[in-house]
């Protein structure tokens, strides 16, 4: 069965190809799409391309009725989840603003018994003029949701505010509203990726840590609602609104955490931190004909042993990555530094790769998780967190 129902509005505007990516993407995620055109955007594309992407029929008019009564401009919104409108033309958001229906998708947005999002869609002066921004705040308050609209170079050459969001961003936006927000109002600091302690000027001890699961954990809980604060060494496609703040040893990963720690609900340390660094770094690069040298190493700062054992009353989150012993190992390093919940992973099913098997370790419990890819291992991992802090409460 698919996984939610939406019903995909499509107006006249430039934008309206874009919407044929964004159904090829929904359709891809399982998402049941039914494509419902205005006149004026058949104009600009034609409803036989959404036909062939949703496999359904595109619905036109207000008086070619699919249902038994003739009555698809009340029932359609009955059976769906969603009404995104994308693009939503100028004309269009007015229409929705004033309750007008006089086509089939205004008709049945007036009718809808569910939520509707827009995707505004439209030149930079059209946008920002006094009508447009009217019928924007109106339909605000009607609780009408909006994706977008973005800023940047527009078709006809404008620049500025009005342009539709991008196809992925649009995606991830309708994907994100089926997400419940279990972290409305909590602030998250995370930790994630490799460090690098160097040795010279170019050469440094690291290890494998793909930052990928950091990654997958920061990117789901912003969509649960938290405020992401993310101390990392990895450059990665981060959600728009996470603080991606970039380190690269293990000693500016820590005063990045105690800069930013004070005011958070949770910290989780997912990062591969070194645990030793070369006593003395050596200035310039090392020449090769050295005949051989001893690297004298010490260890580094334990983050997460500090937050662990102060006095903050933060929800704290450790990763073990073992090669053996792995839940033995996992449970010491909870207990030895004061963590409320500890993911452990065997090295070898986890690091640098796509998927993860995990074991979630509290004082009490050890949930085996089956393998999965880590987007997924990352959504559970922060519903066992949210589901430890309401019974903490
Ligand atoms: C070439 C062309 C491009 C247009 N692009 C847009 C646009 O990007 N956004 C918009 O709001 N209107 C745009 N319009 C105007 C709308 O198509 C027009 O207002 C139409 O009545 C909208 O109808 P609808 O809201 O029923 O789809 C464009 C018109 C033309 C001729």
């Amino acid at each position: 069965m698919a996984s939610h129902k939406i019903i995909l509005g499509i107006t006249g505007g430039i934008a309206a190809y874009k919407a044929a990516e964004l159904t090829r993407l929904l359709v891809k995620d399982d998402f049941d799409v039914q494509v419902v055109m205005t006149e004026s955007a058949s104009q600009f594309i034609t409803p036989l391309t959404f036909q062939a992407l949703s496999g359904k029929e595109v619905l036109t008019s207000l008086w070619k009725s699919n249902t038994s009564n003739g009555m698809s401009h009340i029932e359609l919104s009955r059976n769906y989840d969603l009404i995104v409108i994308a693009p939503a033309s100028a004309n269009f958001l007015a229409k929705l603003t004033h309750g007008f229906a006089d086509d089939l998708l205004s008709s049945l947005c007036l009718a809808r018994n569910c939520p509707i999002a827009v995707a505004p869609a439209m030149n930079v002066h059209m946008w920002t003029n006094q009508p447009t921004q009217r019928n924007v705040s109106q339909l605000q308050q009607d609780g009408v949701i909006f994706f977008g609209p973005d800023s940047g170079e527009q078709a006809c050459g404008d620049i500025g505010l009005g342009r539709m969001l991008d196809t992925e961003e649009l995606f991830r936006s309708i994907k994100n509203h089926f997400i419940p927000k279990l972290f409305k109002g909590k602030k998250i600091l995370m930790t994630s990726g490799g460090t690098i302690e160097m040795i010279d000027d170019v050469r440094g001890i690291t290890n494998i840590s793909s930052g990928k699961m950091g990654a997958a954990i920061a990117n789901t809980a912003e969509s649960m609602g938290a405020k992401v604060t993310l101390i990392t060494s990895n450059h990665k496609d981060y959600l728009k609104n996470i603080n991606a703040i970039y380190v690269s040893d293990a000693q500016s990963m820590h005063d990045a955490v105690l800069k930013h720690i004070s005011d958070q609900d949770i910290f989780i340390s997912v990062a591969a931190v070194s645990d030793f660094k070369p006593k003395e770094k050596l200035n310039g690069k090392l020449k090769k004909d050295t005949a051989s040298m001893n690297l004298q190493l010490e260890p580094t700062i334990d983050i997460l042993k500090e937050v662990g054992l102060s006095k903050n009353k933060i929800f704290k989150v450790g990763f073990a990555a073992e090669s053996e012993n792995l839940i033995e190992n996992a449970k010491k390093k909870l207990r030895t530094k004061n963590l409320d919940l500890i993911v452990a992973n065997l090295i070898q099913e986890s690091m640098g790769l796509e998927d993860t098997k995990v074991s979630i370790i509290d004082k009490n419990t050890v949930i085996d998780l089956p393998k999965s890819n880590k987007i997924e291992t990352a959504k559970v991992i922060l519903e066992e967190i949210a589901r430890h802090m309401s019974m903490d409460k």
